[in-house]
């Protein structure tokens, strides 16, 4: 090739790869309705102006967008211009509430919105146009981008009340989902375990109700004032989100019962709970003392949110107490209701017209179908797709929520599994398209804290924003393209995303026995994670001893391991407890096998000196359903025994009930049994409550053995009246401890 010629083509090759880059460089999230590239670029330098339609919130708008360009780039915009031009006008042409246009050329960008929405959205696309870093001018490249949302209804829930998050972190969330175009922040903020709210007539609902004492003995709690509430309600709407509070009746709502336990069936007091689940105390629907109270605290509530839908809750109520009350009974009679699914339709429609009086529109959980439900009321779906088929059917506006739940591990909902939802996937759906206002992406927040949320959200919440805009599954790879640069822009923020579809943290814990070692091995979801450890009981820091996959225990102690990433905790510790005893890496004979899908340490599973934690699909409670546990175990040679004792877990919503009795033998040669102790445990199917009780037998004299046999027999067949009635229950065991 001779120079020229090389040259030649050296400058095409050049003038590919500044295509590509120019092209690739556009990694708006939510993905526009159309973008059409031009020709150059916008040079946005101090001498730059913006020119905007009259009014507050134009003027507002304009503020945040220069404030914002002057964080990401150093760059203050002239006061008035000679320079580049950015104009922002009102246009009745523009389609949609919220949609916008944004012509891009060499001297000016025009920007068009039907409403102050669609102007702001406008904005957040500008910012996502910008390349990131400080600069004395930025190149903006020449582009129409034409815009609209397809679903009015763009949502995210957080629950305040397990877990109470602080308004700098709720800040922080409502910047991200306002950059990603995400209208609506619902506030979850009264549930069984916790009431968050400062409602200044009834004062011991945040005193007594937004406290509860945890199972370790510690008080744990928090709420927000009323101030605090104004200025999380405005620094949202200046971000053009919608803060809309949840306050749940009639069930999960034990925290304001705690605090005026008159307005519960049985009128006797009651503690703030830190356990999870579903519980029976509910609001007396007998009582209009209850109704008075509640249309109180509404009236504060909508003192504080100007958002047209107030959220009721509405799901997960229990009957049990209307069921046994005199003044729910008597209401029943006197209305004419046929049951207590009635009773719960009527609940919630005397509250809906209390708030359509106040020009409010309801919101519930779908379980405010049941009994009927009026055709005003939008309608959450979390149950399903028949949940929504009846809510549509019924004339009811439907959001969406079941295929949204964040509280569900990284690796079982991955970013390609909200990608590719399909917001349309039933007719019903698709005939009743009006009906349909959007989704919804919640936050339970059981295990989650501000320690974890982020990657909970993060990227998943980016492929939902995108989903509910475009209203369409699109492109995964071009998604996952334009994301790359998003990380980006998160690491900056100091956002705590998770990976895409793996968890942040794995752990296998076993005993080697032949080394008599515990080996805690450790896989993090990203590359640069290192995990931290303690073993004094202490919260892992980053000052705690680190290892990177593996590390071995010599001594029994109490450890807590926690990933790390940049310094920061990732997610929450988990506890390991390593115990020794004379059973400890003895080989046991099961007459029924351990069922695999819960342990896999096979006939370790009872002696591998590691205690089972609070939850039984930790991998170390070892399981059998409808049959026995029959455990023999070896000591190897003849052993001087004080004590034996196991531990059995109740579970009984997850099916997992005590044994019925437990029985302890010794002997010499495995085939001769001395019965020790036997042990009936009086269990109960329907206690719901968790858990965990160890059977113990304590010998006045050291006994001679060196085979230990341990016999559990099964609860059976779960009665009527439980959620498995019919089914067998299960056995959960661990640990065989031989003194
Ligand atoms: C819900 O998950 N109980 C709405
Ligand atoms: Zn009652």
């Amino acid at each position: 090739m001779k120079l020229r010629s090389a040259l030649l083509f050296f400058a095409f090759v050049l003038l590919i790869v500044q295509s590509v880059s120019a092209r690739a460089d556009l990694s708006i999230i939510p993905q526009p309705k159309r973008i059409e590239r031009g020709e150059g670029a916008f040079t946005l330098d101090k001498t730059t102006s913006i020119q905007a339609p009259v009014g507050r919130r134009a003027a507002e708008i304009v503020r945040f967008f220069a404030d914002n360009l002057k964080e990401q780039t150093g760059i203050t915009l002239a006061k008035s211009g000679v320079g580049s031009r950015i104009v922002f006008r009102i246009d009745k042409m523009i389609a949609g509430e919220e949609g916008y246009r944004i012509v891009v050329s060499n001297r000016r960008i025009n920007v068009a919105a039907r409403t102050d929405k669609g102007l702001f959205w406008a904005v957040q696309t500008l910012r996502q146009l910008i390349p990131a870093g400080k600069a004395q001018a930025v190149a903006i490249p020449a582009v129409t981008i034409e815009d609209a949302p397809e679903f009015s209804y763009r949502g995210h829930m957080l629950d305040v009340g397990r877990h109470f998050f602080p308004v700098e972190f709720i800040k922080k969330q409502i910047d991200l989902l306002s950059y990603y175009k995400i209208n609506t922040f619902r506030w979850h903020l009264t549930e069984d375990q916790g009431w968050r709210i400062e409602i200044k007539k009834y004062p011991n609902l945040t005193k007594v109700g937004a406290w509860r004492t945890e199972a370790d003995g510690t008080r744990y709690g928090g709420f927000y004032t009323q101030d605090q509430i104004r200025d999380v309600v405005e620094y949202a709407r200046i971000r053009n989100i919608t803060v809309i509070p949840e306050i749940e009746m009639p069930g999960h709502s034990m925290a304001a019962l705690v605090a005026y336990p008159e307005f519960s069936c049985r009128m006797k007091p009651i503690e703030v709970t830190p356990e999870w689940g579903v519980h029976k105390d509910v609001f007396c629907a007998g009582n209009d003392g209850t109704f008075t109270f509640l249309q109180d605290v509404l009236d504060e509530v909508i003192a504080l949110f100007p958002s047209n839908y107030i959220h009721i809750g509405g799901d997960e109520v229990p009957k049990d107490r209307w069921h046994e009350c005199l003044k729910c009974q008597l209401r029943i009679k006197n209305e004419g209701l046929k049951d207590e699914h009635e009773l719960q339709s009527y609940f919630i429609k005397r509250l809906q017209s209390y708030l359509a009086k106040k020009g409010k529109t309801l919101i519930g959980w779908d379980e405010i179908l049941e009994g009927g439900a009026d055709k005003n009321a939008v309608i959450e779906v979390w149950r399903g797709d028949a949940e929504a088929a009846k809510a549509l059917a019924n004339g009811n506006r439907v959001i969406m929520a079941g295929p949204f739940y964040f509280d569900t591990p990284l690796q079982s909902k991955t970013l390609k599994d909200v990608y590719q939802t399909d917001l349309l996937s039933l007719p019903q759906y698709r005939e009743n398209r009006k009906l349909l206002l959007g989704a919804e992406a919640p936050l339970w927040t059981e295990r989650v804290t501000t320690v974890n949320a982020e990657s909970k959200l993060y990227p998943r919440l980016q492929a939902f924003a995108e989903i509910t805009w475009t209203g369409k599954r699109g492109d995964l790879v071009d998604f996952k393209r334009r994301m790359a640069e998003h990380y980006r822009y998160l690491d900056a923020l100091a956002v705590a995303y998770g990976p895409e579809d793996r968890a942040i943290a794995n752990y296998k814990i076993s005993f080697d026995s032949a080394k008599r070692v515990w080996r805690l091995d450790a896989a993090g979801g990203f590359d640069d994670i290192v995990f931290r450890y303690t073993t004094d009981g202490a919260e892992p820091s980053t000052d705690s001893s680190a290892f990177k996959n593996s590390i071995e225990f010599t001594r029994p102690s109490a450890i807590k391991a926690a990933p790390f990433r940049r310094g920061r905790k990732y997610e929450l510790s988990k506890p390991f407890t390593l115990v020794a005893n004379k059973a400890l890496g003895k080989p046991v004979k099961f007459a029924n096998p351990v069922d695999k899908r819960y342990n896999k340490a096979g006939e370790m599973a009872l002696t591998d000196g590691i205690l089972g934690s609070g939850d039984f699909s930790d991998g170390i409670w070892a399981g059998w359903q409808g049959a026995d546990l029959d455990a023999t175990i070896d000591l190897g040679e003849r052993s001087s025994i004080n004590s034996i004792a196991a531990n059995f877990m109740q579970q009984s919503g997850s099916w997992i009930v005590l044994p019925r009795t437990v029985t302890f033998y010794s002997s010499d040669d495995g085939e001769n049994w001395t019965e020790l102790q036997n042990t009936e445990t009086k269990a109960d199917a329907m206690d719901m409550s968790s858990a965990i009780r160890t059977i113990n037998f304590a010998s006045e004299r050291p006994i001679s053995a060196r085979f230990v046999r341990v016999k559990a027999v099964q609860f059976g067949k779960l009665p009527p009246g439980h959620n498995g009635a019919g089914g067998d229950s299960w056995i959960f065991a661990d640990e065989i401890i031989i003194k």
